[in-house]
């Protein structure tokens, strides 16, 4: 039974500890924002993260995350603020769809902790999230401005 801290609140789930922790997120604790897309850490939809860093949940067993800090998006505005990303988000209207968008701003959250003001090719070497509707233009130009705010 997996001890998971989600959001700075502490849970003991009721799964497999070797559940990927996508699953574990959605239907044990109820936080739907983190989407399913492909389940082979290959498209980004589950990104979350795991003290500070970039982790996509479908392919990660929840008793890894334990003793961790798991930050969802639900979880990614702070006190009634949104993050610079998501501001920067609705500013540059950047989701279509939407389907793919909580995962990629978790993983542009993390990569401005990591590098506050990332180069284009930062950028297109460390988002490597797959947009159906084809944002990706806009998501670019959505983490230059949510750097210069
Ligand atoms: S659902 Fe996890 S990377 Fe696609
Ligand atoms: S906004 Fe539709 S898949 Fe990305």
């Amino acid at each position: 039974m997996p001890r998971l801290v989600v959001n700075g609140k502490t849970h003991d789930v009721d799964a497999d500890p070797n559940t990927p922790l996508l699953w574990v997120l959605r239907e044990q604790i109820g936080l739907t924002g983190t989407k399913y897309g492909c389940g082979i850490a290959q498209c980004g939809a589950c990104t979350v993260h795991i003290d500070g860093a970039a982790v996509r949940s479908c392919s990660l067993p929840a008793n890894e995350a334990q003793g961790k800090q798991i930050t969802t998006i639900e979880g990614l505005a702070q006190n009634g603020v949104l993050h610079p990303v998501q501001k920067a988000w609705l500013e540059h209207d950047v989701p279509q769809c939407g389907y793919c968008q909580t995962g990629m701003i978790m993983a542009v959250a993390a990569l401005l902790t990591e590098k506050p003001k990332p180069t284009d090719a930062d950028i297109d070497s460390t988002i490597t999230n797959i947009c159906r509707c084809g944002t990706f233009q806009q998501v670019r130009a959505a983490i230059h401005a949510a750097t210069s705010s």
